[in-house]
């Protein structure tokens, strides 16, 4: 009965993406890709590439390597303020890909309409009410609410206030994903009652077997608990450093000196504004690959959730899906007597 429930309360978000579970794997740069995504829509999820700081021609082959491993749909995640946006939106087109995931503010104008012209779904990740109601305006087809116990880049407000604020305003208007520091179905099948369509997950597919991520990178997963994912903190009021989620490591307070240099620079004029961000992203950029890809765990950014708590071993996303979606319907079940 819980399993009929759950199919009930996902059948919107399924829908949605055209799959058969509405989990989202959160798009995690240089982990999201053409193994981690099509394992995550063959166990009948929806896996989203991480585009990241990808070229086109890069993300052209991270789509048609995913399509050969798999036949479900799948989406793209691209960050709004890639110097190349509308070149990676035509090679999503050229492509079919059916979901397009924009994150890292709102869309520069005319790129919603790019890419619903090739037929193509747009979501938007909305970090308040009046955002959302925006971007629902805009013509977005469905919204990520994403609160600050998610790893990677980070809003100031927690998930679950979020989804108390915007389920009830937003959620009968278009299919609403809640994301940030779930790791157990009991927690989805909260916010699917409260009205989510679905729920993204990044951390808990972190230590999935078919995840290319360093065996360093997800043995600190293991072995970190949830007070060891901090936020960065942020040195200089002017620096428009958006604070990020990751385990505690030397690298936490070189990005300190980092700021502290970036800061020193704008003092002295060598760089603006535009620039010195630009520079602590791509700061972070290297950062993660070097502890993703090289597996230096202490001196890369080891982005994490606080959800990391909860990941306790190395085991196939099948495996993972299988335990969310137990949970989730045995707590519809009991919570329905
Ligand atoms: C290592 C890592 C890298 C991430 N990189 C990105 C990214 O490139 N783009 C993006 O939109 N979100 C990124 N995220 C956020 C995830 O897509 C997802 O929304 C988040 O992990 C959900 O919260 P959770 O970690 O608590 O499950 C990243 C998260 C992690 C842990």
């Amino acid at each position: 009965m819980g399993q009929e429930r759950l199919a009930r309360r996902m059948a919107r978000g399924a829908e949605f993406l055209g799959c058969d579970i509405a989990i989202l794997g959160g798009a995690m740069s240089w982990i999201s890709e053409r193994h981690l995504v099509s394992a995550i829509s063959n166990a009948g999820g929806f896996g989203v590439i991480a585009c990241g700081a990808m070229s086109p021609e890069l993300l052209d082959t991270e789509i048609a390597e995913t399509k050969k491993r798999t036949d479900k749909p799948f989406g793209v995640n691209l960050i709004t303020m890639h110097p190349q946006l509308f070149d990676l939106i035509e090679v999503c087109a050229r492509h079919k890909v059916s979901h397009v995931v924009l994150a890292g503010g709102l869309p520069p104008a005319g790129g919603l309409d790019a890419i619903k012209a090739s037929g193509a779904k747009v979501i938007c990740f909305a970090p308040a009410l009046a955002l959302a109601k925006k971007l629902i305006r805009s013509g977005v087809d469905a919204l990520v609410i994403e609160g600050m116990e998610a790893g990677g880049h980070i809003g100031p407000v927690s998930t679950s206030v979020l989804a108390q604020e915007m389920l009830p305003e937003i959620a009968d208007q278009l299919p609403v994903f809640v994301a940030g520091g779930i790791g157990k179905g009991q927690l989805i099948a909260g916010y699917l009652e409260m009205g989510a369509a679905g729920v993204q997950l990044g951390t808990r597919f972190v230590c999935a077997t078919e995840c290319i991520a360093h065996p360093n990178f997800k043995k600190a997963f293991i072995r970190a608990s949830a007070r060891d994912a901090i936020a960065s903190v942020q040195i200089d009021p002017r620096l428009p450093v958006i604070p990020v989620r990751a385990l505690r490591n030397a690298e936490m307070e070189a990005f300190a000196a980092k700021q502290r240099e970036v800061a020193q620079k704008l003092d002295d004029g060598k760089v603006d504004m535009g620039a010195a961000q630009l520079e602590i992203e791509h700061y972070w950029a290297g950062a993660l690959r070097r502890a993703v890809i090289d597996g230096d765990v202490e001196t890369g950014s080891v982005m994490a959730g606080q959800s990391v708590g909860m990941v306790k071993a190395e085991e196939p996303v099948a495996d993972i899906i299988a335990a969310l979606m137990a949970e989730a319907a045995e707590a519809l079940e009991t919570r329905a007597h």
